[in-house]
């Protein structure tokens, strides 16, 4: 394991390349999919929410830990140390190809993620867990639909700027993501196969991304602001709290 730290180790960067796809990939797939409820209004939005709620809290945080958390960690912390081992090949060389520049990028949107999920875990789950040991009557509200509401047209509206940059570097990363797994398990192996593997990574981009942003657009419209007013809060599952 210490030598892996220093150098190139196979098995660990597999592992690596393989967390990004399962679990992490598909967690972000349905968790951008279930927040573009947003779109259709606060009581949407604030269903999603309450399902995860009456999910019994033991069975959750389990799953939280397994499938989100320990996954996520290893995933950011061992590809962070691989974005920081691997030399230049775009900045500052002659090697200014198309191909080098994706590849850089998908280093930077990583890093950049990186640091946008440590604020937005803090500040959604984490906000969520220290209302509830502060003993606050609804702990959930941190993450309802008007407390993104407040958050996002809180003027000079960095939190949606925050926000746009966050789920951009993260699609980005994963679909640029989909197309460094098929090459490193060798699934796209012919050239007709990669170039099918680059169109698809690219049209993934597109979508995930407006998928990511259709959210924020949902906090933000004017129909559904004067609804948050008068939104009546979900009563939280006794001992229980959500996770989206
Ligand atoms: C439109 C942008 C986003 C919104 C509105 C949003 C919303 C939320 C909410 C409400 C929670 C709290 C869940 C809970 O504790 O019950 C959460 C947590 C989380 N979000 Fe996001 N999210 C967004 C973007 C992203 C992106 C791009 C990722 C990338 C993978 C991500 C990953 C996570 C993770 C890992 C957690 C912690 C999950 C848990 O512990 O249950 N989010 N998010």
């Amino acid at each position: 394991m210490a030598a892996s730290l220093t150098s190139e180790n196979f098995v660990l960067h597999k592992l690596q390349s393989l967390t990004g796809i399962i679990p992490v990939g598909f967690y972000m797939l349905q968790h951008l999919t279930l927040n573009s409820f947003a779109i259709a209004g606060p009581d949407k939005f604030n269903a999603v929410i309450g399902f995860f709620e009456g999910m019994p809290f033991h069975l959750l945080l389990l799953l939280e830990i397994c499938l989100i958390w320990i996954p996520l960690l290893f995933h950011a912390v061992y590809g962070t140390f691989i974005a920081f081992r691997a030399q230049p090949n775009y900045i500052g060389t002659k090697y200014r190809w198309s191909q080098n520049r994706m590849f850089v990028l998908q280093r930077i949107t990583g890093l950049i993620a990186f640091a946008f999920l440590i604020v937005h875990v803090i500040t959604t789950t984490g906000a969520k867990y220290w209302a509830h040991a502060q003993g606050a009557a609804n702990p959930v509200e941190k993450i309802q639909f008007a407390a993104w509401h407040d958050k996002l047209t809180t003027a000079p509206y960095l939190w949606t700027l925050f926000y746009l940059i966050g789920v951009l570097a993260c699609s980005y990363h994963l679909s640029y993501g989909v197309w460094n797994f098929s090459i490193r398990w060798g699934l796209a192996i012919s050239e007709r196969a990669q170039i099918a593997v680059q169109k698809f990574s690219f049209w993934m981009f597109i979508v995930v991304t407006i998928l990511g942003w259709s959210a924020l657009v949902g906090f933000l419209l004017p129909q559904h602001a004067s609804g948050v007013e008068s939104q009546t809060a979900i009563t939280p599952v006794s001992g229980t709290l959500s996770g989206v």
